[in-house]
């Protein structure tokens, strides 16, 4: 009889399709400086930071990572029954058991064969899930499915705190298969750091992270440095090989520091043969549109900063990228991937800024109450009525009898309106 165990040879393996979930409020940075007495360059220029996106008071982890897979699903036409695996990378858990991806796997009818988790490591929780979700793709067990990668935060901090500038939401779903045809992701180097540190941490009792900001940043580009160098005693590549390099950015300027730690390292303008500014323009600029127009957003970060670089629409196959991956607490990873051959469709065509121009502005005051509802839903007791529609296909209604209620329409029924509901007791 054939072991076809041994017979496995293993696959390319990496990103096949990705979507973006945009929040549908934001609150302008510029304001934010006005009302908290701060000169506006020091948020727009000194760290970078434009727009924060603000979660509605029916929205939160969970509808938005539902709205991100489901935006994947509707553009790539996969049978959910073809989703084997579905991980979802956060650090805004909504309980201390269930994860969201179960309720997420009930909102788009995946098939009950799947294995359904959440990770949880920090801003590093998203690469985590990728890294697992690449290895059963690869392994004979996935048998042609596929696995679902879904980033899913709120980063949210204590109102006039020096993190408050850097707050935003959004949720990022990667399609994650064998012979990808977005991105191939290089499984020979594991360029990976740990290290225990106290530079970012939420306790279990609070809404709003606590941060050690200046700390948090010489633990970001201590990480960067371990992990780039690791990465180039084991590959051979350096700066100079990556057509652009996708950080992990809690803000812009967060980026614009680690480019520099990296040009240092390769020994500045002579050694590579570019001005830092020309280097940064080509190989970063095109990643930042989303820490610019959402703010932070934790374990969605790296990958909106990727989803950035595809709207920004010049891309080619075969073109060799490197990814900067930092968890605070902390891990990271430096890793890299080369555009398949389905770019040229993606190029400019994510979705992401159609849905940035369906924003809506909110005032000051509607940012405190928003805040509040935020607070508010945590609670047992909250509670909104409300009907789903095909610009909102899943809501949070609130808690009852300390159960999570959402309304939603199921995948391919949108247009009958017909809900599901879950939660109900
Ligand atoms: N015009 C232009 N730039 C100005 C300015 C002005 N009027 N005033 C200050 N700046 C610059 C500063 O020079 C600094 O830039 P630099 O770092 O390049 O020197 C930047 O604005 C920020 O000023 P700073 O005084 O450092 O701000 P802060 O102490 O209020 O806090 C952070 C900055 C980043 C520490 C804070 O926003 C924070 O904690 N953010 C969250 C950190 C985080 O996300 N950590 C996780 C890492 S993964």
């Amino acid at each position: 009889m054939t072991n076809t165990r041994s017979l496995h040879t293993i696959p390319t393996v990496g990103i096949d399709a990705v979507s973006i979930f945009v929040p549908h409020h934001y609150f302008s940075i510029e304001e934010l400086a006005h009302i908290r007495n701060v000169d506006a360059e020091k948020f727009t220029v000194g760290l970078g930071c434009s727009k924060m996106a603000i979660l509605g008071p029916t929205e939160d982890p969970v509808t938005m990572a539902a709205g991100a897979a489901r935006g994947l699903i509707d553009r790539t036409g996969i049978d959910p029954r073809e989703v084997g695996m579905l991980i979802v990378g956060t650090e805004s858990a909504v309980d201390e058991s269930k994860p969201i991806a179960v309720y997420v796997h009930e909102m788009l009818g995946l098939s009950p064969r799947c294995r359904v988790m959440d990770l949880k490591n920090a801003c590093y929780a998203g690469t985590a899930a990728l890294r697992a979700a690449m290895a059963w793709a690869a392994s004979p067990a996935a048998a042609g499915r596929k696995a679902l990668v879904i980033t899913t935060d709120v980063a949210y901090y204590d109102l006039a705190s020096p993190g408050e500038p850097t707050q935003g939401a959004a949720a990022v779903a990667l399609l994650v298969t064998a012979n990808p045809q977005l991105l191939v992701i290089d499984t020979q180097a594991e360029a990976v750091y740990t290290r225990e540190v106290m530079d970012f941490w939420r306790p279990t009792y609070r809404n709003s992270a606590l941060v050690d900001g200046h700390f948090s940043l010489e633990c970001y580009l201590e990480s960067l440095r371990a992990c780039y160098q690791m990465h180039k005693e084991m590959t051979g590549l350096s700066l100079a090989d990556f057509r652009h390099v996708v950080f992990h950015t809690p803000f812009p300027k967060m980026a614009h520091k680690a480019h520099h730690r990296l040009f240092e390292l390769e020994g500045g303008r002579l050694a590579l043969g570019m001005s830092e500014e020309d280097s940064f323009h080509w190989k970063v600029e095109p990643t930042l549109g989303a820490a610019r127009e959402l703010g932070n957003v934790y374990a969605a970060s790296l990958f909106a900063a990727l989803i950035s670089l595809l709207e920004d629409g010049k891309l080619q196959a075969g073109q060799q990228i490197a990814l900067f991956s930092y968890g605070s607490g902390s891990s990271s990873e430096f890793f890299t991937g080369r555009f398949g051959p389905a770019i040229a469709a993606w190029n400019g065509n994510t979705g992401f800024s159609d849905q940035l121009t369906r924003r809506r502005r909110i005032s000051y005051e509607e940012y405190l109450f928003y805040r509040a509802a935020y607070e508010q839903r945590n609670r047992d007791g909250y509670f909104v009525e409300d009907q789903p529609t095909e610009e909102s296909p899943y809501l949070f209604l609130g808690i009852k009898n300390h159960r999570r209620q959402y309304a939603f329409l199921p995948p391919g029924r949108a247009a009958d309106a017909s809900t599901g509901v879950l939660g109900e007791p």
